[in-house]
């Protein structure tokens, strides 16, 4: 019987989706060393983006045919180490794109109208009533919004945008286009894929081309922003404000920026609902399925 291993507990019971497979694992979620170890004789490999697949943990697991990422980014995966070994990859496309978009506006809604900084005023007991200047924040009807990266998940902001009356400007990952856009922009949301040309695309020089009052909001991953550089802007006050789900080195998230009243922070929450996840572990069963009956599932990314 195929073996698969689960690097973490998921929201529902993969179980009953791969009957005649050994599930191992799925009780708890496996250190890096644990999962060197428990690889080593596993046909199938359900995992997290923590999980870094790569050429020393494929090397270690020579009856592995398939890796299902619980996850639509890839970048914790060596994509051509698993190629060359023979692993194909499946992710979680589409399932997760409206909820992901969801959260990217509701980042942008409340830096731009301080939602936070509202709550902390009531939650305090700091409120004394109603006060002309209270708390003002930027509108966001009618404002301009970047989208870099107008793949399903920037295309479903942009439609969420369009109700709000924004006039929507999307761009590629490239750098001329984002380069025209950022001068323009009140609101930039982040949507392109970890890659070795867009980690540090929003770097320090970009910054300073964005408006000093303009929100910066990321649900994609966090090294595509320079996060030092993105400190210092925010405490030189170009962006205004921000709204991040994803960091640089996560779980750490600079105490500057944890500090900042201007700052929207949540603990990449962008495919946290209950469907999306379900859809998620459905898709990763999928994937282990097919490739170990040998068929092709619909959400390969490398084949073997
Ligand atoms: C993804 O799918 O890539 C998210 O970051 C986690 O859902």
């Amino acid at each position: 019987m195929p073996r698969v291993l689960l690097t973490s507990p998921l929201p529902i019971e993969i179980g009953p989706l791969l009957d005649g497979h050994e599930l191992v694992g799925g009780d708890r979620r496996l250190s890096r060393d644990e999962l060197l170890g428990a690889v080593a004789d596993a046909d199938g490999l359900v995992c997290l983006i923590g999980d870094r697949i790569d050429d020393e943990l494929l090397a270690r697991a020579p009856r592995l045919r398939v890796v299902a990422n619980y996850a639509v980014g890839l970048d914790n995966i060596d994509l051509a180490a698993a190629a060359r070994r023979g692993v194909a990859v499946t992710h979680t496309p589409d399932v997760l794109t409206e909820a992901t978009a969801d959260l990217a506006f509701a980042l942008l809604l409340a830096a731009a109208r301080r939602v936070i900084e509202g709550d902390a005023l009531v939650r305090g007991g700091g409120w004394t009533g109603w006060e002309p200047w209270q708390i003002l924040g930027a509108e966001v009807h009618g404002a301009t919004l970047a989208i870099v990266g107008m793949g399903r998940i920037g295309r479903a902001v942009a439609r969420r945008a369009r109700g709000f009356d924004m006039r929507v400007i999307g761009v590629t990952s490239r750098e001329g286009s984002v380069d025209e856009v950022l001068p323009q922009a009140d609101f930039v949301s982040i949507h392109c894929p970890l890659t070795a040309a867009t980690r540090g695309l929003i770097d320090a020089r970009r910054l300073a081309l964005m408006k000093p009052t303009a929100v910066l909001v990321n649900t994609a991953r966090g090294p595509i922003i320079d996060e030092d550089a993105l400190v210092r802007a925010l405490a030189a006050g170009r962006p205004a404000a921000a709204g991040l789900d994803v960091y640089a080195a996560e779980p750490q998230v600079p105490e500057t920026l944890r500090r900042s009243p201007r700052v929207v922070l949540l603990p990449h929450l962008g495919s946290a609902t209950v469907g999306a996840r379900t859809r998620m572990a459905e898709l990763c069963a999928t994937g282990v399925r097919d490739v170990l009956a040998g068929r092709r599932p619909p959400n390969l990314v490398t084949n073997a």
